[in-house]
């Protein structure tokens, strides 16, 4: 049990540092929502993890299709791999859309103009047009707005909170390969167990 613990802890840590480590392996994982019966996935960066509340933390536009996806089924699924120690994680969990509150407010604060720009977006995300656009206001295409400008997109700015319930770890070795499973509750370990990779 003591190794299975130790291995959770480590995820965590793992996730906290991805979390504020713009290139980490962990920092851009997979989320997976599910929209009418059929699995959708992107690419998100992970921006704040809480290791004490057992939550993870991203942001996106509020117009996305996936917040309607979150709304009608909140279940969801991030993957995180790190290919250089061959060590892939699976968060199942719960995901609560937040436009207020101190995370949300302190993530807008925190996060750096070039992340922040596309809620500028005049459109919606994801609706069709009719040539390559980059759905940004003319004047900041090629540049970056500053924190005055960026204040209209505050009406955009979702931050969604995933509240871990199942960690899956999985990690690759000549030695033999390593799987194991952990049930949490609001950051507390309920239950651990290998798993037959
Ligand atoms: C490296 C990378 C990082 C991304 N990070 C984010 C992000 O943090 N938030 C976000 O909403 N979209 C992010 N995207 C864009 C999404 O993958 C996706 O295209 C977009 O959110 C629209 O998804 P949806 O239509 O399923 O809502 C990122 C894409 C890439 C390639």
């Amino acid at each position: 049990m003591q190794d299975l613990q130790s291995i959770l802890e480590q995820c965590w840590l793992k996730l906290t540092l991805a979390s504020q480590t713009p290139g980490a392996a962990w920092r851009t994982p997979v989320l997976a929502t599910v929209s009418a019966q059929q699995p959708r996935q992107r690419t998100v960066v992970l921006r704040r993890v809480d290791r004490a509340a057992g939550s993870l933390w991203l942001h996106t536009d509020l117009r996305s299709a996936k917040i309607q996806h979150l709304e009608q089924q909140p279940a969801v699924s991030l993957l995180f791999y790190d290919a250089a120690a061959e060590t892939q994680l699976q968060v199942r969990g719960r995901a609560v859309v937040h436009t207020a509150g101190a995370v949300w407010q302190q993530l807008w604060e925190s996060s750096p103009e070039s992340s922040l720009r596309m809620y500028l977006a005049p459109q919606p995300p994801g609706i069709h047009c009719s040539e390559p656009s980059p759905n940004l206001p003319e004047q900041f295409v090629g540049r970056l707005p500053n924190r005055g400008d960026l204040a209209a997109g505050l009406n955009n700015f979702a931050a969604v909170e995933i509240q871990a319930e199942r960690l899956e770890w999985l990690q690759l070795s000549r030695e033999g390969h390593r799987r194991a499973e952990f049930a949490v509750g609001a950051g507390t370990l309920q239950h651990a167990t290998w798993l037959e990779p």
